[in-house]
């Protein structure tokens, strides 16, 4: 279908679905186990109900926020994912110039097909064709390497490439186990003589095409050997701001607010890690109840199955700085390209411009926690 028959956001998936090769499909759909975290992440928004204000006067709205110091047209980012060369042949270059036509900000992926250099450059040059007017901005998603040495190297030419902030991504220690992966992976063995494809899966973590992708091999997960306690050297390393992307429990949280990082995203890695972990909206709850001091500390962030402006709307009332979305935009890219990004970014922009308004706020800093219900949630 035309791009403009795209009306919602989960539209973008039955498209990407039919003109993705099937182990592309897999790699973009699939989820941890028997899929229960990427269920709940779905489930965790429709759950909670807005409260509409009626009678103000809300004829002009503002969407924008500032994340990490850098204003965004939206409270709402796009998240990093690998491999986006078997989403889309021009791969993240791609998504990124939609980000910057739309003055979106991105996080690109340690684990992407294009050199993190290559991808700053694709940045650069549509920021010039447009006169370098948008707020666009890139960020860099870190997974650190075993070797130290390496991980070094990494952080300073993402430093050197102008990226604003560190996103370490710290819940892929492990890769978790993605049975659709698993079982596309056992039949393609199958089907060429071999009855064990273990070893296809334990290689590349979320960059298991990397072989495929032109022999640039980036590391695709967090080095099992990674504590707190590294968090001291990079941040020596890395002079802006620090996020910790893949927090899950109010614990952790409070840990991140006592070493100091700028913010934490809340995100259980769009189902594809822990089997049976909370959503981002449950660990948010839990933070605002045992932890509230987290709250004004940090600048707190959310993902996982947010699909609707009204999603975002929700996050925000209860004190996230802004959200990320992830497959939405990937079957984006793969249905539509470039204009896939900027369709995504329109719906999601004018779902929540009219939220904004039915809620009767016409700023973000309006946004308060009693404009949501969420007492079907508090009370388990
Ligand atoms: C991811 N995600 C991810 N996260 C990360 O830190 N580094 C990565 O390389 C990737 N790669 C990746 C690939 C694919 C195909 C997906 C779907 C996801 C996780 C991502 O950043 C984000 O946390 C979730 O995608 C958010 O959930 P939704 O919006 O996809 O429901």
């Amino acid at each position: 279908p035309h791009v403009s028959m795209v009306i919602s956001a989960p539209d973008f998936e039955t498209v990407a679905k039919a003109v993705l090769p099937h182990k592309a499909w897999i790699y973009a759909s699939s989820s941890a186990n028997t899929g229960l975290s990427l269920r709940t992440n779905l489930d965790s928004w429709p759950r909670i109900q807005l409260r509409p204000r009626v009678l103000r006067d809300v004829a002009d709205v503002d969407t924008r926020r500032t994340i990490l110091g850098h204003s965004s047209q939206y409270p709402f980012y796009l998240s990093p994912m690998g491999t986006l060369g078997v989403i889309h042949p021009e791969a993240e270059p791609e998504m990124v110039r939609g980000a910057v036509r739309k003055g979106a900000h991105m996080v690109v992926s340690t684990a992407s097909t294009k050199s993190t250099e290559q991808i700053m450059q694709s940045y650069l040059d549509e920021q010039k064709r447009l006169g370098n007017a948008s707020p666009s901005k890139l960020f860099f998603q870190f997974y650190m390497p075993v070797d130290k040495k390496k991980g070094l190297a990494l952080l300073g030419i993402a430093k050197r490439a102008g990226y604003k902030g560190l996103w370490i991504t710290v819940d892929t220690p492990v890769l978790g186990k993605r049975s659709a992966d698993r079982l596309q992976q056992a039949e393609e063995a199958l089907a060429v003589g071999m009855e064990d494809s273990t070893a296809e899966w334990e290689a590349g973590g979320e960059n298991a095409f990397a072989p495929a992708m032109g022999g640039r091999v980036a590391t695709g997960q967090l080095s099992p050997h990674t504590t707190w306690e590294d968090l001291a050297w990079l941040r020596k390393e890395w002079n802006g701001p620090i996020v910790l992307k893949g927090i899950q429990s109010a614990e952790d949280a409070k840990l991140a607010m006592e070493y100091e990082c700028q913010g934490i995203l809340l995100s259980n890695h769009g189902g594809r890690q822990q089997h049976s972990a909370p959503s981002a909206l449950m660990t948010l709850l839990e933070i605002r109840t045992y932890y509230p001091e987290v709250m004004g500390k940090l600048e707190i962030f959310l993902d996982g199955g947010l699909r609707d402006g009204a999603d975002v709307l929700k996050a925000l009332c209860l004190g996230a700085t802004a959200v990320g979305v992830g497959r939405p935009y990937l079957y984006a890219l793969a249905a539509y390209g470039v204009q896939g990004i900027e369709r995504c970014t329109d719906i999601l922009s004018e779902e929540l411009a009219i939220g904004m308004r039915l809620l009767g706020v016409t700023s973000l800093d309006q946004l308060r926690p009693e404009m949501v219900n969420a007492t079907s949630l508090l009370n388990e």
